[in-house]
Protein backbone atom coordinates (compact mmCIF):
# COMPACT_ATOMS: atom_id res chain seq x y z
CA UNK A 1 0.00 0.00 0.00
CA UNK A 2 2.03 2.94 -1.06
CA UNK A 3 0.12 5.40 0.61
CA UNK A 4 -0.11 3.94 3.70
CA UNK A 5 2.32 6.02 5.56
CA UNK A 6 0.90 9.36 4.51
CA UNK A 7 -2.51 8.78 5.08
CA UNK A 8 -1.21 7.81 8.66
CA UNK A 9 0.02 10.69 9.17
CA UNK A 10 -2.43 12.65 8.91
CA UNK A 11 -4.83 10.48 10.14
CA UNK A 12 -2.54 10.38 13.97
CA UNK A 13 -1.92 14.26 14.18
CA UNK A 14 -3.09 15.98 17.27
CA UNK A 15 -6.86 15.73 17.07
CA UNK A 16 -7.34 19.45 16.35
CA UNK A 17 -10.21 18.31 14.28
CA UNK A 18 -12.29 16.11 16.83
CA UNK A 19 -14.96 19.43 16.94
CA UNK A 20 -14.94 19.41 13.68
CA UNK A 21 -15.25 15.77 12.96
CA UNK A 22 -18.58 15.49 14.90
CA UNK A 23 -20.21 17.56 12.58
CA UNK A 24 -17.94 19.13 9.58
CA UNK A 25 -20.74 21.28 8.13
CA UNK A 26 -21.62 22.93 11.86
CA UNK A 27 -19.32 25.78 11.29
CA UNK A 28 -19.79 26.35 7.47
CA UNK A 29 -23.90 26.15 8.64
CA UNK A 30 -23.86 28.41 11.05
CA UNK A 31 -21.23 30.93 9.32
CA UNK A 32 -23.65 30.82 5.85
CA UNK A 33 -26.50 32.07 7.91
CA UNK A 34 -24.82 34.40 9.89
CA UNK A 35 -23.00 35.62 6.83
CA UNK A 36 -25.82 36.04 4.40
CA UNK A 37 -28.53 37.35 7.19
CA UNK A 38 -26.24 40.95 7.44
CA UNK A 39 -27.15 44.06 5.23
CA UNK A 40 -23.92 43.32 3.09
CA UNK A 41 -23.70 40.06 2.83
CA UNK A 42 -20.43 38.15 3.75
CA UNK A 43 -18.66 34.74 3.67
CA UNK A 44 -15.30 34.10 4.83
CA UNK A 45 -12.61 33.44 2.55
CA UNK A 46 -11.45 30.20 4.80
CA UNK A 47 -14.29 28.17 3.02
CA UNK A 48 -12.59 28.87 -0.61
CA UNK A 49 -10.13 25.96 0.57
CA UNK A 50 -12.04 22.57 -0.15
CA UNK A 51 -9.89 19.97 -1.82
CA UNK A 52 -11.12 21.35 -4.77
CA UNK A 53 -10.20 25.02 -3.88
CA UNK A 54 -6.94 24.23 -2.90
CA UNK A 55 -6.66 22.92 -6.22
CA UNK A 56 -7.76 25.76 -7.82
CA UNK A 57 -5.49 27.70 -5.74
CA UNK A 58 -2.45 25.79 -6.84
CA UNK A 59 -3.58 27.24 -10.68
CA UNK A 60 -3.91 30.24 -9.56
CA UNK A 61 -0.17 30.64 -7.96
CA UNK A 62 1.04 29.39 -11.82
CA UNK A 63 -1.19 32.43 -13.47
CA UNK A 64 0.74 34.83 -15.08
CA UNK A 65 -0.67 37.73 -13.32
CA UNK A 66 -0.49 35.74 -9.90
CA UNK A 67 3.13 37.44 -9.00
CA UNK A 68 2.54 36.84 -5.37
CA UNK A 69 3.76 33.09 -5.19
CA UNK A 70 6.90 32.85 -7.65
CA UNK A 71 8.10 36.40 -5.72
CA UNK A 72 7.73 35.26 -2.66
CA UNK A 73 9.90 32.22 -3.71
CA UNK A 74 12.76 34.53 -5.63
CA UNK A 75 12.88 36.35 -2.39
CA UNK A 76 13.23 33.45 -0.09
CA UNK A 77 15.71 31.56 -2.82
CA UNK A 78 18.06 34.72 -2.65
CA UNK A 79 17.91 35.51 1.43
CA UNK A 80 17.69 31.44 2.29
CA UNK A 81 21.25 31.59 4.32
CA UNK A 82 19.92 34.79 6.15
CA UNK A 83 16.26 33.81 7.00
CA UNK A 84 17.17 30.48 8.29
CA UNK A 85 19.78 31.91 10.58
CA UNK A 86 17.56 34.44 11.57
CA UNK A 87 14.96 31.83 12.23
CA UNK A 88 17.09 29.16 14.00
CA UNK A 89 18.46 29.25 17.45
CA UNK A 90 21.77 30.55 18.05
CA UNK A 91 23.23 27.03 19.53
CA UNK A 92 22.63 25.16 16.82
CA UNK A 93 23.00 21.57 18.41
CA UNK A 94 19.16 23.10 20.10
CA UNK A 95 16.08 21.24 18.71
CA UNK A 96 13.22 23.30 17.44
CA UNK A 97 10.05 23.14 15.87
CA UNK A 98 9.24 25.05 12.68
CA UNK A 99 5.24 25.24 12.11
CA UNK A 100 3.63 26.76 9.00
CA UNK A 101 0.49 27.47 9.21
CA UNK A 102 -1.51 26.90 5.68
CA UNK A 103 1.20 24.93 4.74
CA UNK A 104 -0.64 24.40 1.39
CA UNK A 105 1.84 22.66 -1.05
CA UNK A 106 4.73 23.60 0.81
CA UNK A 107 7.03 24.60 -2.76
CA UNK A 108 8.42 27.72 -0.66
CA UNK A 109 8.89 26.01 2.18
CA UNK A 110 10.91 23.81 0.99
CA UNK A 111 13.81 26.17 0.20
CA UNK A 112 13.92 26.55 4.04
CA UNK A 113 13.82 23.22 4.91
CA UNK A 114 16.44 22.20 2.66
CA UNK A 115 18.48 25.25 3.97
CA UNK A 116 18.06 24.46 7.31
CA UNK A 117 18.58 20.55 6.99
CA UNK A 118 21.92 21.13 4.99
CA UNK A 119 22.93 23.59 7.54
CA UNK A 120 22.58 20.66 10.26
CA UNK A 121 19.46 21.96 12.12
CA UNK A 122 17.77 19.81 14.95
CA UNK A 123 14.20 20.93 13.99
CA UNK A 124 10.47 19.40 13.21
CA UNK A 125 8.31 20.37 10.40
CA UNK A 126 4.86 20.90 11.47
CA UNK A 127 2.82 21.93 8.76
CA UNK A 128 -1.30 22.85 9.57
CA UNK A 129 -3.54 23.29 7.03
CA UNK A 130 -7.24 23.13 6.73
CA UNK A 131 -7.20 20.92 3.75
CA UNK A 132 -6.66 17.27 4.29
CA UNK A 133 -5.44 16.67 0.36
CA UNK A 134 -3.40 19.28 0.62
CA UNK A 135 -1.61 18.33 3.39
CA UNK A 136 -0.89 14.63 2.45
CA UNK A 137 0.13 15.84 -1.26
CA UNK A 138 2.93 17.58 1.26
CA UNK A 139 3.59 14.79 3.25
CA UNK A 140 4.37 12.53 -0.03
CA UNK A 141 6.61 15.01 -1.68
CA UNK A 142 8.52 15.66 1.77
CA UNK A 143 9.21 12.19 2.06
CA UNK A 144 10.28 12.27 -1.65
CA UNK A 145 12.40 15.17 -1.31
CA UNK A 146 13.80 15.17 1.70
CA UNK A 147 13.60 12.19 3.64
CA UNK A 148 15.92 12.46 6.11
CA UNK A 149 13.15 15.38 7.56
CA UNK A 150 10.93 14.86 10.35
CA UNK A 151 7.13 15.76 9.82
CA UNK A 152 4.47 16.33 11.92
CA UNK A 153 1.34 17.36 9.45
CA UNK A 154 -1.77 18.69 11.25
CA UNK A 155 -5.43 18.85 9.95
CA UNK A 156 -6.33 22.11 11.45
CA UNK A 157 -7.46 25.92 11.13
CA UNK A 158 -5.88 28.74 12.48
CA UNK A 159 -7.52 28.72 15.66
CA UNK A 160 -7.04 25.30 16.63
CA UNK A 161 -3.04 25.68 15.09
CA UNK A 162 -2.69 28.83 17.91
CA UNK A 163 -3.63 26.04 20.80
CA UNK A 164 -1.79 23.61 19.27
CA UNK A 165 1.71 26.02 19.25
CA UNK A 166 0.73 27.00 23.12
CA UNK A 167 1.06 23.89 23.45
CA UNK A 168 4.08 22.78 22.12
CA UNK A 169 6.72 23.10 25.11
CA UNK A 170 10.40 24.11 23.20
CA UNK A 171 12.22 26.58 20.84
CA UNK A 172 9.87 27.45 18.19
CA UNK A 173 9.93 28.97 14.47
CA UNK A 174 6.36 30.02 13.09
CA UNK A 175 5.94 30.37 9.55
CA UNK A 176 2.79 32.62 7.90
CA UNK A 177 3.90 32.87 4.37
CA UNK A 178 2.27 34.32 1.18
CA UNK A 179 0.37 37.16 2.38
CA UNK A 180 -2.22 34.80 4.20
CA UNK A 181 -2.59 37.52 6.57
CA UNK A 182 -3.50 40.21 3.78
CA UNK A 183 -7.14 38.17 4.53
CA UNK A 184 -7.86 39.39 7.55
CA UNK A 185 -9.28 42.51 8.35
CA UNK A 186 -7.60 44.66 10.12
CA UNK A 187 -9.14 43.66 13.54
CA UNK A 188 -9.04 40.28 12.64
CA UNK A 189 -5.54 40.39 11.96
CA UNK A 190 -5.15 42.43 15.12
CA UNK A 191 -6.77 39.65 17.14
CA UNK A 192 -4.87 37.22 15.50
CA UNK A 193 -1.28 38.27 15.68
CA UNK A 194 -1.73 39.49 19.15
CA UNK A 195 -3.16 35.39 19.86
CA UNK A 196 0.28 34.36 18.07
CA UNK A 197 2.82 36.62 19.71
CA UNK A 198 1.04 35.83 23.28
CA UNK A 199 2.42 32.15 23.51
CA UNK A 200 6.40 33.17 22.24
CA UNK A 201 9.18 33.56 24.18
CA UNK A 202 11.84 35.75 23.51
CA UNK A 203 13.58 33.53 21.53
CA UNK A 204 10.69 32.10 19.82
CA UNK A 205 10.73 33.44 15.56
CA UNK A 206 7.83 34.38 13.43
CA UNK A 207 7.81 35.13 9.92
CA UNK A 208 5.32 36.49 7.69
CA UNK A 209 4.83 36.97 4.20
CA UNK A 210 3.46 40.79 3.47
CA UNK A 211 2.60 41.21 -0.20
CA UNK A 212 3.34 45.25 -0.81
CA UNK A 213 1.65 48.22 -2.03
CA UNK A 214 2.78 48.67 -5.92
CA UNK A 215 1.35 49.52 -9.64
CA UNK A 216 -1.80 49.53 -8.74
CA UNK A 217 -2.99 47.94 -12.30
CA UNK A 218 -0.68 45.56 -11.30
CA UNK A 219 -2.33 44.30 -7.76
CA UNK A 220 -5.79 44.02 -9.52
CA UNK A 221 -4.79 42.12 -12.69
CA UNK A 222 -3.54 39.41 -10.06
CA UNK A 223 -7.29 39.19 -8.66
CA UNK A 224 -9.02 38.89 -11.69
CA UNK A 225 -6.91 37.31 -14.33
CA UNK A 226 -7.58 36.83 -17.74
CA UNK A 227 -8.28 32.46 -18.08
CA UNK A 228 -10.74 33.26 -15.01
CA UNK A 229 -8.87 30.81 -13.05
CA UNK A 230 -9.96 33.06 -10.39
CA UNK A 231 -13.61 33.18 -11.04
CA UNK A 232 -12.94 29.77 -10.87
CA UNK A 233 -11.72 29.96 -7.41
CA UNK A 234 -14.66 32.74 -6.23
CA UNK A 235 -17.10 30.26 -8.07
CA UNK A 236 -15.86 27.00 -6.39
CA UNK A 237 -17.69 28.74 -2.97
CA UNK A 238 -21.28 28.53 -4.09
CA UNK A 239 -20.52 25.40 -5.79
CA UNK A 240 -19.66 23.93 -1.93
CA UNK A 241 -22.62 25.66 -1.05
CA UNK A 242 -24.59 23.50 -3.56
CA UNK A 243 -23.03 19.96 -3.00
CA UNK A 244 -22.70 20.23 1.28
CA UNK A 245 -25.68 22.61 2.54
CA UNK A 246 -27.64 21.13 -0.63
CA UNK A 247 -28.18 25.21 -2.14
CA UNK A 248 -29.52 25.80 -5.61
CA UNK A 249 -26.79 28.47 -6.52
CA UNK A 250 -27.32 29.05 -10.77
CA UNK A 251 -23.88 29.95 -11.12
CA UNK A 252 -25.33 31.51 -14.64
CA UNK A 253 -26.20 34.03 -12.50
CA UNK A 254 -23.52 35.38 -10.78
CA UNK A 255 -20.26 36.92 -11.40
CA UNK A 256 -16.86 37.60 -10.66
CA UNK A 257 -16.12 40.85 -9.32
CA UNK A 258 -12.52 42.27 -7.66
CA UNK A 259 -11.34 45.91 -6.72
CA UNK A 260 -8.36 47.38 -5.53
CA UNK A 261 -8.46 50.01 -2.86
CA UNK A 262 -4.92 52.08 -2.81
CA UNK A 263 -5.99 54.13 -0.35
CA UNK A 264 -6.15 51.24 2.38
CA UNK A 265 -4.49 48.86 0.44
CA UNK A 266 -7.66 46.35 0.36
CA UNK A 267 -8.24 44.00 -2.67
CA UNK A 268 -11.94 42.99 -2.12
CA UNK A 269 -13.64 39.97 -3.90
CA UNK A 270 -17.29 39.65 -4.56
CA UNK A 271 -19.74 37.36 -5.57
CA UNK A 272 -21.90 39.31 -7.53
CA UNK A 273 -25.76 38.02 -8.14
CA UNK A 274 -26.62 39.25 -11.35
CA UNK A 275 -30.54 39.60 -11.19
CA UNK A 276 -32.94 39.21 -8.59
CA UNK A 277 -33.07 35.40 -7.16
CA UNK A 278 -33.94 33.71 -4.19
CA UNK A 279 -31.54 30.82 -3.40
CA UNK A 280 -32.72 27.43 -0.97
CA UNK A 281 -30.43 25.80 1.08
CA UNK A 282 -32.11 22.35 1.48
CA UNK A 283 -29.91 21.42 4.45
CA UNK A 284 -30.49 24.60 6.40
CA UNK A 285 -34.77 24.89 5.30
CA UNK A 286 -33.68 28.27 4.86
CA UNK A 287 -33.57 30.39 1.80
CA UNK A 288 -31.89 33.95 1.10
CA UNK A 289 -33.33 37.07 -1.31
CA UNK A 290 -30.43 38.65 -3.83
CA UNK A 291 -31.11 41.93 -5.40
CA UNK A 292 -30.01 42.46 -8.54
CA UNK A 293 -26.00 43.37 -8.44
CA UNK A 294 -26.29 42.62 -4.95
CA UNK A 295 -22.81 41.24 -3.62
CA UNK A 296 -21.48 39.08 -1.50
CA UNK A 297 -18.13 39.93 0.18
CA UNK A 298 -15.97 36.81 -0.16
CA UNK A 299 -12.69 38.04 0.42
CA UNK A 300 -9.79 40.41 1.53
CA UNK A 301 -6.55 40.32 0.31
CA UNK A 302 -4.40 43.77 2.13
CA UNK A 303 -1.54 44.92 0.72
CA UNK A 304 0.49 46.76 2.74
CA UNK A 305 3.43 49.08 3.17
CA UNK A 306 6.76 49.09 5.49
CA UNK A 307 5.66 51.38 7.79
CA UNK A 308 2.49 50.05 8.26
CA UNK A 309 3.77 46.54 8.81
CA UNK A 310 6.04 48.16 11.94
CA UNK A 311 2.98 49.99 13.29
CA UNK A 312 0.41 46.18 12.71
CA UNK A 313 3.40 44.44 14.54
CA UNK A 314 4.12 46.92 17.42
CA UNK A 315 0.04 47.20 18.28
CA UNK A 316 0.99 43.15 18.79
CA UNK A 317 3.29 43.03 21.08
CA UNK A 318 6.29 42.27 18.00
CA UNK A 319 9.37 43.77 17.03
CA UNK A 320 10.60 43.70 13.46
CA UNK A 321 14.29 42.27 13.52
CA UNK A 322 14.73 41.70 10.10
CA UNK A 323 12.83 42.61 7.04
CA UNK A 324 14.05 41.23 3.54
CA UNK A 325 12.68 41.71 0.63
CA UNK A 326 12.78 40.91 -3.52
CA UNK A 327 14.85 42.66 -5.83
CA UNK A 328 11.75 44.66 -7.14
CA UNK A 329 10.07 45.59 -3.41
CA UNK A 330 7.02 43.62 -4.53
CA UNK A 331 6.81 41.26 -1.44
CA UNK A 332 8.03 41.16 2.08
CA UNK A 333 9.04 38.32 4.69
CA UNK A 334 9.04 39.67 7.83
CA UNK A 335 10.98 38.21 10.86
CA UNK A 336 9.63 39.17 14.17
CA UNK A 337 10.18 38.33 17.73
CA UNK A 338 8.34 39.66 21.20
CA UNK A 339 8.68 43.06 21.61
CA UNK A 340 10.23 44.09 24.60
CA UNK A 341 13.60 42.03 25.21
C1 LIG B 1 -3.65 32.52 -0.41
C2 LIG B 1 -4.62 34.35 0.68
C3 LIG B 1 -2.47 34.57 -0.25
O1 LIG B 1 -5.10 36.58 -1.18
O2 LIG B 1 -3.53 36.44 -2.66
C4 LIG B 1 -5.50 34.35 -4.65
C5 LIG B 1 -5.66 33.85 -2.12
N1 LIG B 1 -7.36 34.75 -3.72
N2 LIG B 1 -6.32 34.83 -5.59
C6 LIG B 1 -4.33 35.93 -1.89
C7 LIG B 1 -6.15 34.31 -3.47
C8 LIG B 1 -7.47 35.06 -5.02
C9 LIG B 1 -4.32 34.41 -1.78
N3 LIG B 1 -3.79 33.96 -0.45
Amino acid sequence: MPHDSTVSTVATAPAATTAAAADPNLLLREHVREGLSRPFKALSSMYFYDDEGSRLFQQIMALPEYYPTRTEFALLTRHRAAIARALRPQNPAEPFFLLELGAGDGLKTKILLRELLENGADFTYVPVDISAAALAGLATSLQAELPGLRVEPVVADYADALGLMAARPGRKAVLFLGSNIGNFSPEERHQFLADLARPLTPNDRLLIGFDLQKDPRLIRAAYDDSQGVTAAFNFNLLHRLNRELGADFDLAHWQHYTDYNPLTGAVRSFLASTRAQTVHFAELGWSVDFRAWEMIHTENSFKFTQPGIEEIAQAAGLTTADFFTDEQDYFADVILRRAGH
